[in-house]
């Protein structure tokens, strides 16, 4: 059952104001592109969106193709553990990981996967849900915001904060620090 339909307005305000305009993002378990749709049609976003669902990828690619610009978003086949091999270093401003975390094996390798994949400055943007919620839908971890936040620490993230746009939903982002 799809969790994310259109982006509510509340989320809309919210990734105006911390991804902003003309970025360079990737989505990591895009599923049918609902997300990646909004940040390319309204903020003119570049988005590259990656999962493992070929019939979702093929829907979220028909969608790109019929709605947006040509060649600003691709979604791919790829699973998160080879992120870093099919984008170079320092690419995205900001990854996205809306309610697949539960989804994907080895996290600390893949922080540190989107550490390089992403800029100097980029930020993480993780949506998970609560603990109370959804556990009938699959038999998936669910994380504490302090649990995403301690293993974003640990990967090196810096800035870590929590959002409150979902009652069911803990969105927290984080940002790639470093010198340059
Ligand atoms: C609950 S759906 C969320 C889809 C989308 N982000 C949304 O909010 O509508 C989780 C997605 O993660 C994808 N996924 C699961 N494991 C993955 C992996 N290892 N690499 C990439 N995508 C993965 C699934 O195929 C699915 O499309």
């Amino acid at each position: 059952m799809p969790i994310t339909k259109a982006p509510s307005l509340l989320m809309k305000k919210f990734l105006k104001n911390e991804i902003g305009n003309s970025k360079r993002v990737l989505d990591i378990g895009c599923g049918d592109g609902v997300m990646a749709l909004y940040l390319i049609s309204s903020l003119n976003c570049r988005v590259d969106g990656v999962d493992l669902d070929k019939g979702k990828i093929r829907r979220a690619n028909e969608k790109f193709r019929k709605r947006t610009v040509k060649g600003l978003a691709l979604c791919r086949f790829c699973d998160s553990k080879n992120i870093d091999e099919q984008f170079k270093n320092e690419t995205f401003d900001a990854v996205l990981i809306i309610h697949a975390l539960h989804h994907l094996a080895d996290l600390s390798s893949i922080l540190s996967k989107i550490k390089y994949i992403l800029k100097v400055g980029g930020k993480i943007f993780i949506e998970e849900y609560r603990h109370n919620f959804g556990e009938k839908l699959d038999n998936c971890p669910r994380f504490s915001s302090n649990k995403i936040k301690s293993m974003l620490n640990t990967a090196g993230f810096r800035y870590l904060r929590d959002h409150k746009i979902h009652e069911n939903f803990i969105m927290i982002t984080a940002v790639k620090g470093g010198i340059k």
